[in-house]
């Protein structure tokens, strides 16, 4: 890891919860509900996946629930090109309608990915959902059909997004600031 320090908060965990359950609102307002499958990318989205579904029972809904890792690969703050899968679903998603949760859209590739993967399990719908919207140059065409919020292209930990497997913890979402070396 380089020297840094988590400075300054973006966004506060009252502001995160109150953008959840507008997204809870927006999901819910689709008619595609009756065959939901929510299928979190790891591990990024395990905390947004679990804010998201227990805004569901107000509406009556009752998704299934799994996850997927995928990886591309690295340590750092750049992702590399390829995106594997490291820990698959076994579930049937023959004619589910699928949303795809992951905990920030960058250059698009992963979210591109599963979109493709799950279309071609047979799955009837794929929409996505990301907490955070990275105001970047995408390297693969992907917009998000939900998101929270916009954020600059700089590196953010906190609300499941990690630095190194670290912060992932935060209920806030902070800018990681690199200390010059
Ligand atoms: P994409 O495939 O480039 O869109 O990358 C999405 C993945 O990159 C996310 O699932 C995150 O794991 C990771 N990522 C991108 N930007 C950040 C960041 O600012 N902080 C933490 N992880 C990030
Ligand atoms: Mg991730």
């Amino acid at each position: 890891m380089r020297p840094h320090t988590i400075e300054r908060q973006l966004f506060s965990s009252e502001q995160i919860q109150t953008r959840v359950h507008s997204l809870i609102d927006e999901i819910a307002a689709n008619s595609d509900t009756e065959n939901l499958v929510m299928l979190g990318i790891l591990r990024g989205s395990f905390i947004f996946l679990a804010d998201l579904v227990r805004g569901f029972e107000q509406h009556k809904i009752h998704p299934r629930i799994d996850f997927i890792t995928l990886s591309s690969y690295g340590a750092g703050t750049e992702s590399s090109g390829t995106v594997t899968i490291t820990h698959d679903t076994d579930m049937d998603l023959a004619g589910a309608d699928v949303v795809v949760v992951d905990d920030i859209l960058d250059s698009g590739r992963t979210l591109a990915f599963a979109r493709e993967l799950f279309l071609e399990r047979g799955a009837r719908s794929v929409r996505t959902c990301v907490m955070l919207d990275k105001q970047t140059q995408r390297t693969v065409e992907m917009e998000a059909d939900y998101a929270g919020f916009p954020v600059d292209d700089v590196f953010v930990v906190g609300y499941g997004l990690d630095y190194d497997h670290y912060y992932r913890e935060l209920p806030y979402i902070a800018e990681v600031v690199f200390e010059e070396e």
